[in-house]
């Protein structure tokens, strides 16, 4: 971390948060300061971003395909999500799976006022994520900048969250798991994967989610995936030739 004016403030700001060291830089590079500690890897707070570096690969926050996703959506595409989540303005999702938040910011310009909640169960996503969402924009797009900011983040594992939860107290329920089989994923993605919880969505978690959401949950996944099968979902739907899927179960009389 460097050792600096505000990126210092903010370095031990977090290293307080992940309750790790701070370590000042001290003119090393991260690379050097990873050999030198015998560090499995470092968040590395700079003036242009904040990432977690590890031998290998970075990762920091980038809104990705949210922006374009936006932009299509304006211009009256369909986008797949969307079309699962049966999601409108006013309507809360509770994206128990959050990853770089690209899903929930598409979620949050389509709801609108609705509340729109992040749960993610690695403390160096959470971080790096809730900090891209409430710091990232370059000042030319508005829609996607307030799509962001609404965003609630919670750094908490959706096996334990969704028990606390009163019974339909969200509309819609989102899990969008490490995939089992790692598809062509983003370079995003990718550099995300090592710090990422990969633990498969469990029955009971599942059955969680339908006590708590209103309307519907729903489950993206590699297309053909046999998670569908092992949870029972049968409902699936997606785009002809996208390589992924979203299996829907819909609360009766939601
Ligand atoms: C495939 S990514 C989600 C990508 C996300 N939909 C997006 O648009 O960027 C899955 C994320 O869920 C997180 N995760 C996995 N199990 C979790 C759990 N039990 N509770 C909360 N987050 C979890 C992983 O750490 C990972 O960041």
């Amino acid at each position: 971390m460097r050792d600096s004016g505000r990126e210092s403030e903010k370095a031990r700001e977090m290293a307080g948060r992940l309750n790790v060291p701070y370590l000042p830089r001290n003119g090393r590079s991260v690379e050097d300061m990873i050999r030198a500690e015998g560090l499995h890897g470092l968040v590395a707070v700079g003036k242009k971003r904040i990432s977690c570096v590890y031998p290998g690969g970075e990762f920091f926050f980038h809104p990705g395909m949210a922006k374009l996703r936006i932009k299509e959506i304006l211009s009256g595409k369909n986008d797949q999500m969307i079309k699962a989540l049966d999601l409108s303005p006013g309507d809360s999702l509770l994206d128990c799976t959050l990853g770089l938040g690209s899903d929930a910011i598409v979620a949050s310009f389509v709801s609108k006022s609705g509340e729109i909640t992040g749960l993610e169960s690695s403390p160096v996503i959470w971080l790096i994520v809730r900090e891209g969402l409430s710091t990232y924009g370059d000042g030319t797009d508005d829609d996607l900048v307030r799509a962001m900011r609404r965003i609630r983040v919670i750094c908490a594992d959706y096996n334990q969250y969704l028990k606390l939860l009163p019974d339909r107290s969200v509309d819609v329920i989102y899990f969008d798991p490490m995939f089992r089989v790692p598809g062509k994923k983003s370079c995003a993605m990718e550099a995300m994967r090592p710090l990422a919880d990969p633990s498969p969505l469990s029955p009971e978690a599942l059955g969680e989610a339908i006590r708590v959401a209103r309307r519907r949950v729903v489950v993206k996944e590699a297309k053909d995936s046999r998670e569908f099968s092992r949870l029972g979902i049968d409902h699936i739907s997606g785009g002809k030739y996208s390589p992924v899927a979203y299996g829907i179960i819909e609360k009766r009389g939601g």
